[in-house]
C-alpha cells in the first residue's frame, strides 16, 4: 500500500516539467548536491555546537541563551535551504528516493529531531536564566541535547547511505540494504 503510493509519487514526479528541465543538464544533480551539502552542513554544524553547549560544554565561556540566539538564526535559514534543495533532488532523479527505505528513515529521523527540539523549547527551557552560564544545564536538558545529537548524526548517516543502498543505481553487492 505505502510502496504503491511511493511508486505513484515517483511516476507523478517523472512527468513534472521541473524534471524535464533538470534532465536537460548533466550538472543538475552536482549543483543540487553542492547546495544541499553546504546548507545541511551549516545547519548540522550549528546544531552540534548548540547541543554541545546544552550538554554543558563551554559553560564558562559563553551563555546558553547567546549561543542559542546566534546559532538558531543561521540554522533556520540553512535548514530552509537544505529542505528546498532536498526536495529539488526529487525532480532530478524522481524514481530514486520515494521508494528508498533509507531515505524514508531519514525523513522519519528529521521529524523526530524536530519534535525533540519543539519539546525542548516548549517545556525544558523555561528556567534557562538559572543555568544560563557557569552552571551545568539540568539533566532533562542534557538528555534532550544528547538525543538531538544522536538524531542529527543519524540523519547525516542516512543521507550519505542513500547512495550505497540496494535500490540505488550503483547497486553495491555487499550493501544490499
Ligand atoms: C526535508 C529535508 C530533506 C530532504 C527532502 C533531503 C533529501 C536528500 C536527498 C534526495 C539526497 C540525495 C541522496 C543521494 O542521491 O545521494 C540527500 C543527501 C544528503 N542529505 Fe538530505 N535532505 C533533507 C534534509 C537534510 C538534512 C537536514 C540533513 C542533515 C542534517 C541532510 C543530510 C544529507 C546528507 C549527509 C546527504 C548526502 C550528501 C552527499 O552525497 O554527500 N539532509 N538529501
Amino acid at each position: 500500500m505505502f510502496d504503491d503510493l511511493m511508486r505513484q509519487l515517483s511516476a507523478a514526479l517523472a512527468e513534472n516539467w521541473l524534471t524535464e528541465l533538470f534532465s536537460l543538464s548533466y550538472y543538475s544533480f552536482p549543483v543540487m548536491e553542492v547546495i544541499h551539502v553546504v546548507t545541511y552542513g551549516t545547519f548540522f554544524g550549528g546544531m552540534m555546537m548548540l547541543d554541545f553547549r546544552l550538554l554543558g560544554i563551554g559553560r564558562f565561556i559563553i551563555s546558553s541563551q547567546q549561543t542559542m540566539r546566534f546559532i538558531l538564526r543561521i540554522a533556520w535559514f540553512a535548514f530552509a535551504l537544505a529542505v528546498t534543495s532536498g526536495i529539488l533532488f526529487f525532480f532530478v532523479t524522481p524514481w530514486e528516493y520515494p521508494v528508498n527505505w533509507i531515505f524514508q528513515l531519514k525523513m522519519l529521523l528529521i521529524v523526530l529531531a524536530g519534535l525533540n527540539a519543539l519539546f525542548m523549547h516548549k517545556f525544558l527551557l523555561a528556567d534557562i536564566d538559572h543555568w544560563d552560564m557557569n552552571v551545568a544545564p539540568p539533566m532533562k536538558v542534557r538528555i534532550s541535547a544528547a538525543l538531538s545529537l544522536c538524531l542529527w548524526v543519524s540523519v547525516v548517516a542516512c543521507g550519505r547511505l542513500i547512495a550505497y543502498s540496494g535500490s540505488y543505481g550503483l547497486n553495491y553487492p555487499l550493501f544490499a540494504l
